[in-house]
């Protein structure tokens, strides 16, 4: 894939499927605006992009926050002109059965996965309906297709990523944006030692114990690595995927088979 000359915006960048996606993207040509919340994680990030050979920008951006989000979207464009790509990677995980939840911790999930998703694609596709071209891969989960117990909030948080990616989908497209979400099983980032931390004792297990159940569940017997969901996010946002909007993919190891 040549991302040469391109810009991508990505949510997330710190560590994890964020950062393997942005390193990947830049491998593959981009430029790269790297957006977290954590700044030293950023750092590194930025380091490995331009060991690369390519630029990388990175903003301190709670995605919560419409005025940081903004003012990221308007450095990247004062820097590189354009923003030809978005992925929105950033996410947290909160394990509770929704009859015991917490109100703070419902609003804290919501606002980080469906709202930081709504309220980042509202922006960049502001500037990407003036330069009438796009593509915007929000990460969603197959905890969006199927519940999972003790995990209701997450589940209802990436539902949303779906339909937000739907409607966009709808609404950008007369100015040739392509919106797609991707829906990973478990993928062996931090995020994933943080289910098997505190749904596995939810379970009855050790998180070693948990691990193994879970992986059990896929057929190809494993957890996917985080480079492996930035494939598929580098495919949905080149130009070989033109005609392709408005999807939610699996990518799941055989875990999910819709
Ligand atoms: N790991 C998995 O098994 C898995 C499976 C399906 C979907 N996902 C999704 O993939 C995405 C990436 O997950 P990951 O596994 O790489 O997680 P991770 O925890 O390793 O990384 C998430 C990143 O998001 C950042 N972040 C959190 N809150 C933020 C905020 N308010 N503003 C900006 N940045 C914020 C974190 O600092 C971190 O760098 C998430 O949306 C997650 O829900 C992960």
């Amino acid at each position: 894939m040549n991302f040469e000359g391109k810009v991508a915006f990505i949510t997330g960048a710190g560590r994890g499927i964020g950062k393997t996606t942005a390193l990947l993207l830049a491998k593959y040509g981009a430029n790269i605006v790297a957006c977290d919340l954590n700044y030293s994680d950023l750092e590194k990030t930025k380091a490995e992009i331009e060991e690369l050979g390519r630029k990388a920008i990175i903003c301190e951006t709670d995605v919560t926050n419409k005025l940081q989000i903004d003012q990221a979207v308007q450095k990247s464009v004062e820097e590189f002109g354009s923003i030809d790509i978005l992925v929105n990677c950033a996410g947290i995980i909160s394990t509770s059965l929704l009859v015991e939840a917490e109100e703070d911790m419902w609003d804290k999930v919501m606002g980080i996965n469906a709202k930081g998703t709504f309220l980042t694609c509202q922006s960049v596709a502001k500037q990407m309906i003036q330069q009438k071209s796009g593509k915007i891969v929000n990460i969603s989960s197959i905890a969006s297709k199927t519940a999972e117990y003790a995990n209701g909030i997450y589940c209802t948080s990436k539902a949303a990523v779906n339909m937000i990616s739907q409607t966009l989908a709808l609404e950008l497209a007369p100015f040739n944006i392509n919106v797609n979400a991707v829906c990973p099983a478990y993928t062996n980032t931090d995020m994933m030692q943080n289910v098997f931390d505190n749904r596995g004792p939810v379970e009855g297990m050790t998180p070693e114990e948990y691990k193994k159940v879970l992986t059990s569940f896929v057929p190809l017997g494993r957890m996917a690595e985080p480079n492996e969901i930035s494939e598929l996010i580098a495919f949905l946002s080149s130009d070989k995927a033109n005609f392709i909007t408005g999807v939610t993919y699996t990518i799941a190891g055989g875990k999910e088979l819709h």
